[in-house]
């Protein structure tokens, strides 16, 4: 395992050769946010958050896939706030009643407040929990063999978490087709190609088997690669069993572009992946993030950056969590970061 992740660093290195910084800085910079925004109060924050994941993925490369997801869930229901985060959201650290499909690991919750702990030492309290969870998801990027780039930060922590009603209506289902995809993701400004760029996120992690069983049972979905679909009923041999698999059989913990390579040979595993090669719309965009990985690298580099700055709180809106799992006002122990306008708050909601 060890070696396997050295291999992974050296890989990474060596695709420095090829810089996507550029990508990620001709994103417009959201309000509030900046690329500089901790380099004098907390200068050693990139390198805490990047050292200490190191040293996590040695042990267990396939936390970076539950990092990335949860960035991807905390930016699309009502912004990368850390709302994902918090206790009580739909399906936050302790949530159990959850739909399966929403099944986000309960170690990236441990992870980021260690994170959190870590910077809060060095730093004083002034790092946001979404932007932990922001510099983590990209060094899960990094660190798993894909690019490297800067993302704005100055992010702050929403007070409300993510009810089921609105994480389920923002998180587009696993038996999407491309129609509902480009619908749902369009509203939020994201285009075709952004689209087919940031579904490659599944080019890392697993999934239950409730999230493609659909697919299986009662009728094999006739698009499916039948080699692909009779071993999928072994790990899965009903529709409902308590298993999981690779999204992406080709190379399940490296972030590349086999991915695509996969949908090609009508290998995807859920309809919203498979349908972006069959849709005549996407497929081009698929074709072409398949022959050239940089080609897919640098549009997944900037879409991810558009990602990273759906709706985010600036300046004085929300606050800086002390436990990313607790809002401020939550926890009468904080009392000393909890200021003014957030007592009130907390007398007149309790
Ligand atoms: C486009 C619509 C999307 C749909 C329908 C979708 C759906 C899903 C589903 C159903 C799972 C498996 C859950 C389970 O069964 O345990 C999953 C896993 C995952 N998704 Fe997505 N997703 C989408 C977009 C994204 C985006 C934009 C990213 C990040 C850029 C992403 C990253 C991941 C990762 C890394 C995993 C694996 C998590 C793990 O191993 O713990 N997904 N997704
Ligand atoms: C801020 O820090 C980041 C990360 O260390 C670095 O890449 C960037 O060049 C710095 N920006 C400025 C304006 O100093
Ligand atoms: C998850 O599954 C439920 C049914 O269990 C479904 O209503 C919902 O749309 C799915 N959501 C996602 C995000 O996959
Ligand atoms: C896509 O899915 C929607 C919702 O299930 C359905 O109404 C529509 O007919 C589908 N479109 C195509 C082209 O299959
Ligand atoms: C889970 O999947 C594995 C293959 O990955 C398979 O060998 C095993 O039988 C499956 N377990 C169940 C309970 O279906
Ligand atoms: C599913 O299996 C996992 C271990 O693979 C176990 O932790 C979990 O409790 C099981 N869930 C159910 C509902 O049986
Ligand atoms: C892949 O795309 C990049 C960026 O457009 C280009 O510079 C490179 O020459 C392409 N590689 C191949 C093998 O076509
Ligand atoms: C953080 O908040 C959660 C949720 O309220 C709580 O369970 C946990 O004990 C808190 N952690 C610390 C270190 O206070």
């Amino acid at each position: 395992m060890a070696s396997s992740i050295s291999l992974l660093l050296l890989l990474s290195s060596s695709l420095l050769l090829h810089s996507y910084f550029q990508y990620a800085e001709a994103q417009q910079v959201a309000d509030g946010l900046s690329w500089s925004f901790y380099n004098s109060s907390c200068p050693n924050l990139e390198s805490i958050v990047r050292k200490q994941l190191k040293k996590v993925f040695k042990n267990d490369i396939g936390q970076a896939a539950g990092l990335l997801r949860l960035h991807f869930h905390d930016c699309f229901v009502q912004g990368c706030d850390g709302s994902v985060l918090l206790d009580g959201s739909a399906s936050g650290p302790s949530e159990q009643t959850a739909p399966p499909n929403l099944s986000l690991r309960a170690e990236a919750f441990k992870i980021i407040d260690d994170l959190r702990r870590r910077v809060h030492k060095k730093c004083g309290g002034i790092v946001s929990c979404a932007d932990i969870l922001a510099l983590a998801s990209r060094d899960s990027i990094f660190l798993s063999g894909g690019p490297d780039y800067n993302v704005p930060l100055g992010r702050r922590d929403g007070l409300d978490f993510a009810t089921i009603a609105a994480t389920l209506a923002n998180l587009p289902a696993p038996s999407s087709n491309t129609t509902t995809l480009l619908e749902s993701l369009g509203t939020k400004g994201f285009t075709a190609t952004d689209v087919v760029a940031l579904s490659g996120g599944h080019t890392i992690g697993i999934g239950h088997c409730s999230s493609f069983t659909g697919r299986l049972y009662p009728n094999q979905d006739p698009v499916m690669d039948k080699t692909f679909a009779r071993n999928l009923k072994t790990i899965c041999p009903a529709p409902n069993s308590n298993n999981t698999t690779q999204l992406d059989l080709r190379s399940p913990n490296i972030f590349d572009n086999k991915y695509y390579v996969d949908l090609m040979n009508r290998q995807g595993l859920f309809t919203s992946d498979q349908d972006l090669y069959q849709d005549s719309r996407t497929r081009a965009i698929v074709t072409s993030f398949a022959a050239n990985q940089t080609i897919f690298f640098e549009n997944f580099v900037t879409a991810v950056v558009k990602m990273s700055q759906l709706n985010v709180l600036t300046g004085a809106q929300g606050e800086i969590r002390a436990n990313c799992s607790a809002r401020n006002s939550g926890s009468l122990l904080l009392s000393p970061v909890v200021v003014a306008g957030e007592e009130k708050e907390l007398r007149s909601t309790v």
